[in-house]
């Protein structure tokens, strides 16, 4: 019965990891999907982390009940501080309703979906380019998805006038999805007073913004400053939407822990929506995974296993920073042809190359460079003794 079901592709980010493992060169390097190495290239487990492991263990009266369909109640107000700020107006008034969801990804399709049952607008707008699985999220959430310029590829930074005139043009109400910092694939993000302008310009069409803050730390190596766009949409009253992912900034990928936070006009308003999140959550998947969401409830409570926290964080991003410059270097030293300084101007965790297809599939056939089709590349994937690698491959596919 099932003869007639076709092969479908590899996942365009995830399936670069697939083909990398199935390499067996010694040289090969995955720069595809936004994980964090170590200058070894080892997958990183932060120290707070393992700390905090420790503590769960150690208590011998914890369980392995379910948690609600919400989630762990305490990790679902801490996560809320962490993103709006300790003393937001939201979570002061009462008016925003956070559920633990599966990471980024669980987050949005919650969000996708409780918006397609309950919100009078189904169009979403995502910016070009965009993570490759927000169209998917959104499309089988029920939504229409829509795009607004955001990359220009000729000064390699943001198209600010084709955005705010695609915001412009959108019908009123539509929802407009915003990375809420480290722009992912191109790692160009607005500047805070061009977020202002975007603050202003959804504001008066009535749109609503809806966040993916799946970076947060990892722009500036400061939380606060990268949930600067986010608290700007907060401090002005009107609602927004934020989802919320803890896989790269505390390095916890595949305990998928995240949170959909809905910001509301009122407590009143805040705790139907949340009434409602749980009739999307309960036939999906019951309720979120314990072990993830104790381990971020066990950091952000803790001031000293915080501060330490941030320490790895910040020391995570410096990484990624030095290995921009490296990369940078590399290819100055080898005159590559072009102008390569988007390279250290981008932040985040991925450089958007500018290489195309024909160049990237030349890198990896070449020189084992697995990376996904668009050119981006993770910084986080690269080392000291990797980018001399990389930089001849770039040199040899640009000038071959
Ligand atoms: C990425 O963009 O590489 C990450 O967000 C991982 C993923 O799930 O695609």
């Amino acid at each position: 019965v099932f003869s007639h079901v076709a092969r479908a592709p590899e996942d365009p980010i995830l399936g670069v990891t697939v083909a990398y493992n199935k390499d067996s060169s010694p040289v090969k390097l995955n720069l595809g999907v936004g994980a964090y190495r170590t200058e070894e290239g080892k997958p990183l487990v932060l120290n707070v982390v393992r700390k905090a492991e420790q503590q769960l263990v150690n208590n011998r009266s914890r369980v392995k009940e379910y948690l609600p369909i919400v989630g762990l109640a305490e990790f679902n107000k801490l996560s809320a501080k962490l993103i709006f700020g300790v003393d937001s107006p939201c979570i002061r008034d009462n008016r925003v309703t956070t559920v633990q969801c599966l990471s980024g990804t669980g987050s949005l399709r919650v969000g996708g979906e409780f918006l397609t049952r309950h919100y009078h607008q189904r169009i979403i707008y995502i910016p070009v380019p965009t993570w490759g699985n927000h169209p998917k999220v959104f499309t089988l959430a029920g939504l229409s998805v829509k795009s607004y310029r955001y990359y220009d590829p000729i000064t390699r930074g943001l198209d600010f006038k084709g955005l705010l005139e695609d915001l412009d043009s959108a019908p009123s109400g539509a929802i407009v999805l915003l990375h809420a910092c480290a722009h992912n694939p191109t790692g160009v993000d607005p500047s805070i007073q061009q977020w202002e302008q975007i603050r202003q310009m959804i504001r008066s069409k009535g749109l609503l913004p809806f966040f993916d803050s799946a970076y947060q730390g990892f722009a500036s190596g400061n939380l606060d400053k990268d949930a600067q766009s986010v608290r700007m949409f907060v401090a002005d009253g009107g609602e927004c939407i934020v989802a919320q992912s803890f896989a790269k900034n505390m390095g916890l990928y595949g305990e998928r822990v995240g949170a959909l936070s809905i910001v509301c006009k009122t407590a009143d308003v805040a705790g139907k929506v949340e009434s409602q999140l749980k009739l999307v959550i309960r036939p999906m998947y019951s309720n979120p995974p314990i072990h993830g969401a104790s381990i971020v409830a066990a950091i952000l409570r803790d001031r000293t296993l915080y501060d330490e926290w941030t320490i790895e964080l910040k020391a995570m991003a410096d990484r990624i920073i030095s290995m921009r410059h490296q990369l940078f270097n590399a290819l100055r030293d080898r005159d590559t042809p072009g102008d390569w300084s988007h390279i250290i101007k981008q932040i985040g965790m991925f450089t958007f190359t500018g290489l195309n297809v024909r160049q990237v599939s030349f890198m990896t056939r070449e020189y084992h460079i697995y990376m996904t089709a668009d050119g981006r590349i993770s910084m986080a994937g690269l080392s000291s003794s990797t980018v001399s690698h990389l930089a001849d491959a770039i040199h040899a596919a640009v000038t071959h």
